[in-house]
């Protein structure tokens, strides 16, 4: 077979004018990444996650994001992340009084509009001789439909006809620094980043043995954005992704790497090389508005929202 490619982009959250927030230079990050990609003509794209900035609560942002990408002319396949639907499932409050962890709980609703725009989910199929699979394991713990509909999901991944290579798409990373580390707490300040960017036990290691048992050889997450080097568990390669419009948690790991990016991917019949492709340009746009984080509904000031922007940041002639 020739050598053909593919790219992981995750975390693309360009946020919308026409919102109570917006930051020019996450918006210009991704028109940098999305000519890039193009140039790169890959013969299909994977997208780990947070394709909205704030498409939990805005159908708009999800119209915008599916013009851009379907307007690349790059067959794609989408999953979601917590700025897209909800967040990761708590029973308890974190530390910050900003923020009402329980109620950015992920929904029902909030997975259906998802859908609406970019598909059901999970998925998995092969293009060539790679299956590529994608889930939103955030639901774990939920009690949500869609949440044993994920289980009986990643049960199934042992039936399904094998490819030469089995790639696993993800959004929050499976682990953090390792498979095997304790569950952090929620309640604690220094713990909270580590429990918010992570998936707990005993979910954690349910879905690593339904990845073993289906043959997955290569897991992506996003979420994190900050990259480190890959990590082999057994037979299977963990590759945390870069951030297109910023990065986060540069400071967890000596060995972290905050450059903004994406993967390009090239796939012979041996192997998937992984070739981490940085932004050619960071955005130094300035200006914007309104509070970032996850805000409680009644600190989103829409009267800031300035529908009419248009972007000064150079754009190809
Ligand atoms: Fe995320």
């Amino acid at each position: 077979m020739n050598t053909w490619y593919f790219v992981h982009v995750s975390d693309i959250q360009p946020g919308s004018p026409r919102s109570f927030r917006f930051n020019p230079r996450y918006y210009e990050n991704w028109q940098i990444a999305r000519e890039q990609i193009m140039r790169l003509k890959p013969e299909l794209m994977v997208i780990g996650g947070d394709i909205t900035r704030d498409g939990s609560v805005h159908d708009f942002e999800f119209q915008e994001m599916k013009a851009s990408l379907d307007s690349m002319q790059i067959p794609y396949r989408a999953i979601p992340g917590n700025m897209d639907t909800g967040n990761k499932h708590t029973v308890k409050q974190g530390p910050r009084p900003e923020r009402d962890d329980i109620g950015l709980n992920v929904t029902s609703e909030q997975l259906r509009r998802f859908s609406r725009y970019f598909g059901e989910f999970p998925w998995s199929f092969v293009h060539k001789n790679v299956r590529f699979s994608g889930f939103y394991a955030a639901l774990a713990g939920s009690g949500l439909p869609e949440e044993k509909r994920m289980w009986q999901w990643l049960e199934d991944l042992k039936k399904l006809e094998p490819a030469q290579h089995h790639i696993m798409t993800i959004h929050y990373a499976l682990f953090i620094d390792d498979l095997e580390e304790s569950n952090f707490d929620i309640t604690k300040p220094e713990e909270y980043p580590a429990w918010y960017f992570g998936i707990d036990q005993p979910y954690r290691r349910h879905i690593f043995e339904a990845f073993k048992a289906g043959n997955v050889n290569m897991v992506f997450s996003g979420h994190i954005q900050c990259r480190r080097p890959v990590q082999a568990i057994d037979s299977i390669q963990f590759y945390k992704s870069a951030g297109i419009p910023f990065s986060q948690f540069d400071d967890r790991w000596p060995d972290g790497d905050p450059t903004l990016g994406f993967y390009h991917c090239r796939v012979t019949d041996d192997e998937v090389d992984v070739i981490f492709v940085p932004l050619e340009r960071e955005s130094t746009a300035t200006g914007g508005w309104g509070k970032g984080g996850h805000i409680k509904p009644e600190d989103r000031d829409y009267s800031l929202a300035q529908p009419d922007w248009s972007s000064g940041f150079s754009k190809k002639k």
